[in-house]
């Protein structure tokens, strides 16, 4: 384009002096410059991979944070299980041996409830909730105490219903329920190496059905980082299992740690437990979901056996 410049090479601004002083120097400050444009074109191209990196580990998480998945919607993880250390919320409550945790952490498994319990137990959940739901975005259905989300508020099922309950739900529904809740307090007592009997169910253990419509009230805002042993002082091990799949059913709604560092990401798949110590230790939140509709069962338990519920019982 410029062809004056094919000729002798003007030398760089500021050093004509010095190579009009000593001619020998031009060599050398070609090959500085050479030096020097190598050197840039490598920086460019680090910065670039970087950036890139950068863009491609934020793209992960949805909510632009740093995130790591621990088990993806993929995944058919036989069991994992990740210690962390204890947090001292369990000293202000009483300590029940051979229960309250010594080793905290959180477990994944997607082989102790199979995909089929899932399906039906999510049709349990799509039975009752199409008694009520929540204007907001959030929707809850507790088979022990019968609370269901209406409008605004909650209605007792049980009393608002009456009778007419035993043509909505079957026996096997809720001999389904039991079944489900057992096998997964005995993965928790399996992994933290504790006597399944010491665990008692507690409340509230819950469906939840969560879609896109924005929030109406405080009950609907279910992306709060918590913790649960302080959010319900009762609970000791919380579990979740998934009853839908992430991005088939649903888009957002991933179950995030929150901790210093990198989030820990759980992607829901119907079928998966998900299951942790309630201290500080498993601080969490849930993403908003942004389409679709997602559906699980929160499932706690307690050492103590004052704040045991029983299983729902059809009558
Ligand atoms: C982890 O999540 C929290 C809450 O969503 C967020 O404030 C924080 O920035 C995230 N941390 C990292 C390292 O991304
Ligand atoms: C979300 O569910 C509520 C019932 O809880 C329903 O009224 C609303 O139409 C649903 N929103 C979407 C976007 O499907
Ligand atoms: C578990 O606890 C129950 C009741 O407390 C007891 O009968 C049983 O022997 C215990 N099992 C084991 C393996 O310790």
């Amino acid at each position: 384009m410029a062809p004056q410049r094919r000729g002798a090479p003007k030398a760089p601004e500021g050093s004509g002096a010095a190579g009009r002083r000593r001619p020998n120097s031009t060599k050398h400050v070609r090959a500085a410059r050479e030096v020097r444009r190598k050197w840039l074109g490598t920086t460019i191209l680090g910065a670039c991979a970087v950036l890139a990196g950068l863009l491609l580990w934020s793209s992960r998480g949805g909510d632009d944070d740093v995130t790591e998945v621990l088990a993806h919607h993929r995944e058919i993880l036989p069991g994992r299980f990740i210690e962390v250390p204890c947090s001292e919320d369990y000293d202000s409550h009483r300590r029940f041996e051979g229960c309250s945790p010594r080793k905290c952490g959180r477990g994944i498994t997607d082989t102790v409830i199979t995909r089929d319990e899932a399906q039906r137990i999510r049709s349990i959940a799509e039975k009752g909730l199409s008694l009520g739901g929540s204007d907001g975005g959030a929707s809850i259905l507790d088979l022990h105490s019968g609370a269901l989300s209406v409008g605004k508020h909650f209605v007792n099922l049980y009393r608002y219903f009456g009778d007419k309950i035993q043509t909505v739900f079957s026996e096997e529904d809720f001999q389904l329920y039991r079944d489900v809740r057992q096998k997964v307090q005995l993965t928790i007592a399996q992994a933290f190496g504790i006597n399944a009997s010491s665990l008692h169910l507690t409340k509230p253990t819950f469906f939840s059905r969560i879609n896109s419509t924005q929030a109406q009230t405080a009950h609907d805002e279910y992306w709060h980082a918590h913790v649960d042993k302080v959010t319900y002082g009762s609970f000791d091990y919380t579990s979740l299992l998934y009853l839908s799949d992430y991005l088939d059913d649903f888009g957002g709604g991933r179950f995030v740690f929150v901790e210093e560092g990198a989030n820990k990401t759980v992607e829901p798949r119907a079928g998966r437990v998900s299951f942790f110590t309630s201290g500080s230790e498993n601080l969490h939140r849930v993403e908003k979901v942004h389409w679709g509709t997602r559906y699980a069962i929160t499932i706690a338990f307690t050492c103590n056996p004052d704040h045991g519920i029983a299983d729902p019982e059809f009558m």
